[in-house]
């Protein structure tokens, strides 16, 4: 490849450095184009845009591939815990006995809800959706903890979400809160801490803490999408972890992202409920002047299969027949996926099932409510935030502030106002 890439404006040649990333992504180092040339790129929705190099994710999108620091999806989904993905993704490498350990101890350490926090999620109202209310409280702890330095904040808040995400979960029921439980694994813990008895004797059975700590993983990173990058724009205004956590989940609660997990349960159970088929919805989605899109189909980097989703497929299989459960939804799923991969309009947009078209049937298969799901999402997800953002502050990268090409009005004057239309 070539190092240098060449630009002609208006007659003038101006040349930009050639990065190559170590699987060989190209990228062109425009910082210099405004400071030369006066000009600037102009990307909405960041489609060509690379916002920074990062040594945390790979995705190639066509082949549908997924690694984190190397490590295929497939192998860490079957083979590491959630918290050796923790370490991972913040560290850059698996730990050893000795690491592993350290980081259960400090995740121990916080996994308590204090009494002010309790407070906090007390005073919100009950039927506020849980993504609301898992944001308000993230931000909240930044009010509570408001002199942690910046590693302390980070596990605090790691070892603190599961037993809100429990929390949010328990106060919707109408159960009480429980204590966490040193000894269980990161999703062992969560569900002793969302569907264990105040009265103890219930274990956490192996399947759904199998299944809990695979779909935890999966969600774990997944490089400069909407809520990481949110997650690193705040930070690089040097605002505190708890300002870029919460503003990360409000971007992954859009149905557009992370919020797509509950559309998708809905859409298959409206699917259910209504005398029509599968095909009658495939039509409404091609349909362009239906707002109707298939929930769970389609990404902005994957053009093939999302690696997780075949993941999750196999694993909804597998949990409903250990659990010996019948789900409509993922009859109709697999379906839906059938129908639409035999179609134009999907194969010619390459439009493939991503994460959220079948984690919706697992979450579901364990009892979790519907509008749970993006809390769940968002579990996972942290681990991710964090290391995106940390990478970004260790390279002292400068605050993100995109630039944009005005087409408003030019210099105009204030008339009175008998004088407007
Ligand atoms: N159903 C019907 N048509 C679709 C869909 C869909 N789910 N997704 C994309 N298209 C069409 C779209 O109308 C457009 O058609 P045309 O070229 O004729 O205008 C074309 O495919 C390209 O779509 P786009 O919206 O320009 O693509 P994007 O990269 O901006 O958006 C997306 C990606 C994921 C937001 C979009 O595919 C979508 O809305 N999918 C449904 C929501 C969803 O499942 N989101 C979860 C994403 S994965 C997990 C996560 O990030 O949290």
């Amino acid at each position: 490849m070539t190092d240098k890439a060449t630009l002609i404006l208006d007659g003038t040649e101006y040349e930009f450095p050639v990065v190559e990333g170590t699987e060989g992504e190209v990228g062109i180092q425009g910082t210099s184009l405004r400071g030369d040339s006066g000009a600037i790129f102009l990307d909405p929705g960041y489609g060509s845009t690379g916002s920074c190099t990062s040594e945390i994710t790979f995705i190639n999108g066509e082949e549908g591939v997924l690694r984190y620091r190397g490590y295929p999806i497939e192998e860490l989904a079957e083979e590491a815990s959630f918290e050796e993905v923790i370490h991972l993704l913040l560290e850059g490498h698996l730990p050893n006995r000795s690491e592993l350990s350290a980081l259960r101890d400090r995740l121990a350490r916080h996994a308590h809800l204090s009494e002010d926090t309790i407070e906090v999620l007390q005073a919100l109202p009950p039927q506020a959706h849980p993504m609301s209310i898992l944001q308000t409280v993230v931000s909240s702890l930044g009010t509570i903890y408001n002199d942690d330095d910046e590693e302390t904040a980070m596990y605090r808040l790691l070892g603190k979400m599961k037993a809100l995400g429990a929390a949010i979960y328990r106060r919707r029921i109408g159960e009480p809160y429980l204590t966490s439980d040193p000894d269980l694994s990161y999703a062992g813990d969560f569900a002793h801490l969302a569907f264990g008895s105040p009265t103890g004797g219930s274990e956490v059975s192996e399947v759904v803490e199998t299944a809990l700590n695979q779909l935890l993983i999966l969600h774990a990173d997944h490089e400069q999408n909407c809520s990481a990058s949110t997650s690193r724009m705040v930070g690089s205004a040097r605002s505190d972890v708890y300002a870029s956590v919460s503003a990360a989940v409000g971007a992954l609660s859009g149905p557009l992202h992370g919020g797509a997990n509950q559309k998708v349960i809905e859409m298959l159970h409206e699917i259910h409920e209504s005398d029509k088929d599968v095909d009658t919805f495939i039509e409404k989605a091609k349909d362009k002047s239906d707002d109707f899109r298939l929930m769970g189909f389609g990404h902005r980097v994957y053009k093939n299969f999302d690696p997780r989703a075949k993941i999750l497929k196999n694993s909804a299989n597998d949990l409903l027949d250990e659990l010996g459960q019948d789900d409509p939804y993922l009859e109709i799923a697999r379906q839906l996926e059938q129908t639409a991969l035999n179609e134009e309009y999907f194969t010619k947009r390459r439009l493939y099932p991503n994460v959220d078209f079948y984690s919706g049937t697992v979450y579901y298969a364990l009892d979790i409510p519907t509008d749970m799901f993006t809390v769940m999402f968002a579990l996972g997800r942290l681990p991710g935030w964090i290391a995106q953002r940390k990478e970004m502050l260790d390279e002292e990268q400068r605050i993100h502030r995109p630039r944009q090409v005005y087409v408003g009005e030019n210099e105009r004057h204030v008339e009175p106002i008998e004088q407007r239309d």
